[in-house]
Order: structure tokens, then sequence, then C-alpha cells
């Protein structure tokens, strides 16, 4: 293993948090580097040979599997004090196993750029994911499209293209931040112009298409849906500080507003979390916005208010599951309908343990508010369902105990240490 990891809290654990509500957050958070950023950033390093920099790497689980699937791949990845070098040069195999792409759906990122760079990629599917099936039929599609021959083997997508990939042009019928950075990636490298409609405008996908370019991609129409790309040789590595997680900012805001304040959340990019936070806001919320910070507070009951997830700029899918924790203590009754992701829905059972009087009605949520919560044990069953978890029990009466948080390091940087420094009575234990 050549991975060096100077964070200690990072590796995969059975920690349990036990959370006793009622405590007003009082004090200020940080925001840390955004991990949906961070994982294709460090993908595109596979397509420039040489040393890129990679600074306000979040220290997640999640960037550790990114690194040990381009370490597995040959590239030698350190990882020191928020600063990620991973030097591409000897990247000699063009393989991404199971066991990896297993762990970390976003593992897929790295189909574009190996077979951009090498001509051939084998990768693991990555099969479905806690709250139902997540297809890559569009990744696979669009390499198609590109020139390759694609096949599936024995669990894996493999793909070939010897004579290199052609530009293409690319309507996708839906907006797919996956599938976008994928295209995005093996375009750079391509003969000939590659034109990408109804691309994903989330800033993850809009700094990595701004990196390819300092890289010497020549791509045109970066931050609007319709991205041309013009193939070119070679690309060069470059250095790059990744953007605050926006999702992160959010699920602080709304500890703010479920907890109360007031909380001042340092760091954010308030037009990357826009919907989010303004939503919060019309529950109730106090919301003042100064510089890159953002301070919330909370003296009424929250409102009730509807919800329905979209594509950027709309309100991330990546924030309903924490939104519900909210709304799970509102005056009257809201309903929260996941257009993305159908099934995203399994914090409910756990929010409803808590005392949360919640129905599903195919892909909404009938949240009628109850005036408390109460503590009790719970279990995290993914990386967003965990952050709920965590904000409903800041609230709840008496002692929550929530089990599995390694869903919450995959994807939130100490989040509990942080909310404890603001004030909150937070504790991790070893279960
Ligand atoms: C999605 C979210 C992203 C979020 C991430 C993790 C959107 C548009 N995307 O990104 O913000 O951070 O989940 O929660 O909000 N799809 C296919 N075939 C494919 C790829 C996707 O049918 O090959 C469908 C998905 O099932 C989904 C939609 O397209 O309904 C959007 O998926 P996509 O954006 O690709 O997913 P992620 O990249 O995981």
């Amino acid at each position: 293993m050549t991975l060096v990891d100077t964070d200690t809290q990072t590796l995969p654990s059975m920690d349990a948090l036990v959370i006793r509500g009622g405590a007003r957050l009082n004090g200020t958070v940080r925001v840390s580097g955004a991990k949906n950023a961070a994982l294709p950033l460090m993908a595109a390093t596979i397509l420039a040979p040489g040393e890129h920099v990679l600074e306000n790497c979040p220290s997640l689980m999640d960037t550790r599997t990114m690194a040990r699937v381009l370490e597995y791949l040959g590239a030698k990845v350190r990882f020191e004090d928020h600063v990620c070098r991973i030097d591409t040069s000897p990247v000699r195999s063009s393989e991404a196993p199971y066991e990896l792409v297993k762990t970390m759906r976003a593992s897929i990122y790295v189909l574009g750029p190996l077979l951009a760079r090498f001509g051939e990629v084998r990768v693991s599917l990555p099969g479905g994911c806690a709250w139902g099936p997540r297809p890559v039929d569009l990744h696979i599609k669009a390499m198609e499209k590109l020139g390759a021959e694609v096949s599936i083997e024995s669990g894996y997508i493999v793909a070939r293209s010897p004579r290199g990939l052609t530009g293409c042009h690319f309507p996708f019928e839906f907006v797919s931040v996956g599938a976008t950075g994928n295209l995005l990636m093996a375009a750079v490298l391509a003969r000939g112009e590659t034109v990408i409609e109804n691309a994903a405008l989330e800033p993850d996908i809009t700094q990595l298409a701004e990196y390819l370019f300092q890289l010497g991609s020549e791509i045109e129409g970066i931050g609007t849906s319709t991205l041309r790309v013009r193939g070119v040789d070679k690309l060069s590595p470059g250095r790059v500080r990744i953007v605050p997680d926006r999702i992160e900012a959010a699920t602080f805001v709304a500890a703010g507003a479920i907890a109360g304040g007031p909380l001042r959340v340092e760091g954010v990019k308030l037009e990357d979390c826009e919907a989010a936070v303004r939503k919060i806001e019309a529950t109730g919320a106090q919301i003042t916005v100064e510089g890159d910070a953002i301070t919330v507070d909370r003296h009424e009951r929250p409102r009730a208010v509807d919800v329905t997830t979209a594509p950027f700029p709309g309100f991330a899918t990546d924030m309903q599951a924490q939104v519900m924790a909210l709304l799970s203590i509102a005056d009257g009754t809201s309903k929260i309908t996941d257009t993305i992701y159908h099934d995203r829905f399994t914090h409910v059972p756990e929010l409803v343990r808590l005392g949360a009087d919640i129905r599903l009605d195919g892909n909404s949520a009938i949240i009628r508010g109850v005036d408390k919560l109460s503590g009790c044990p719970v279990m995290a069953t993914d990386l967003r369902a965990s952050a709920a978890l965590v904000l409903a029990a800041l609230v709840a009466k008496g002692e929550t105990r929530i089990s599995r948080i390694y869903h919450l390091d995959r994807g939130y940087e100490r989040l509990d240490e942080k909310l404890a420094a603001a004030g909150a009575q937070i504790t991790r234990i070893r279960e």
C-alpha cells in the first residue's frame, strides 16, 4: 500500500454515534471540499500522465477508495493535509476490479479516461445500491457512440477502441451527472468534435470541465447544457482547488434549522446550494449571508413546504433526506417528491422510529409534522440517509444511537466533530 494516510478517522469502522437531542447549535462549522467534485477530478488525472495536485481534497472513505482504484491501476497517490498528489505516469493497467467498484459506484468514472488513454478498459459493473437500481446504460451508450465496442463479460463492462475514439453528437434524453462526466473525459482525447447536449450543469461537472480545459482540452460551453469538445492528442497534468461541498454546506444549514442556532457555516459557495438553502429558509429559518458564510437560526416551529428534487440548479436529490428530517417536526403536512431516484427513501422507516409521521406514495413521501421526535436506536442505511438521522437526533428528546455510520464517513468529513464543536451533544463510540 503506497497510500500515505495522515488522517486517522477514515478507516471503515463499525462506529456508532450517540446523540443527546435538544442542544442548540451555537458556533461555527467549516465546509470541506466537495466529494462529488473530487471523485471525477481524481479519475480525470488518468488522462494526463504526470503529477496532478488536488487541493482542498476531502478526507473521506470515498476519496480513499478512489485513491485505491488509481493505485490499483498503477498510479502513485499521496494524501496529506487535504492535498492529494496523483502521479499517473506509471498507470499501466486498465482494469477496475469488482472488489473496489462494489464499495463505491463512482469508480465508474475511470471508464472514460482509461478507454481514452489505453483504447481498452475493463470496469466492473457497480451493481445496485441501498435505494434500488442505479443503471449505467448511458455511460455504455456514450462510449459506443464514440466508436468503442462494448460488451458485458463476467460482470465487467469491457470496452475497446483500438484505433482510438471518434467525436460524436450525444443528446442526453435526461440529465446524468455521471454519464456526462464519463463522456466528457473520453471525448477530450477523441478525434474530432463531440457535442454533448443536455449536459449536467452540476458544479461537479463544471469543475471537471474547467480542469480538463486547464490540462489542454478544447471545450466550449463550460457551465452550460451544451458542451462542445474538440479532441486533442495529449494533455498535461495540472493543479486544482476543489470547490466547497454544496451538500455538506446545505446539510449544516438544515442542522441549524432543525436544532436552532445561531450556527455559522463558513466556506460556502451559495450559488451551488441555493435551491436547498432557500427551501430551508421557506420553512421559517432565518438565513443571513455574509460573503462565503451563512448564519442559520430558528425560533418558531418550522413550516411545512413541498420539495421536488431536480437536476442542478434545482433541489438536489442529495438533500432530500436531510430536509425530510426538518419537515418531520414542521407545522403542517409536506410532500417530498424525488424525480431523480424514485426509491430513495430508506431513511423513512428510521425517521418513523424516531417518531416521525411519514407515508410513502410512489416516488413521494407525505410528511405530517409532529410536535416532537424521541430518541431511540436507529440504523444508517446510506450516506445522505445517515445525515438525515443525525439531524433528526439533534432535535429528538433523549438519546439516539445511530449504528453503521461508516455510510456517513463515506461522504462527510468528521461531521460529528464539526457539530460537537458547535455545541451538539454527540459522541462516537465503537460498537
Ligand atoms: C445522481 C445525482 C447527483 C447525486 C448522485 C448521488 C442528479 C441529476 N444526479 O448522480 O446529483 O450527487 O446521484 O446521489 O441529480 N441513469 C440512467 N442510466 C445511466 C445513468 C443514470 O438511467 O446510465 C438515471 C439514474 O437512474 C437517475 C438519473 O439518470 O434516475 C440521474 O442519474 P445520474 O445523474 O447519472 O446519477 P449520478 O451520477 O449517480
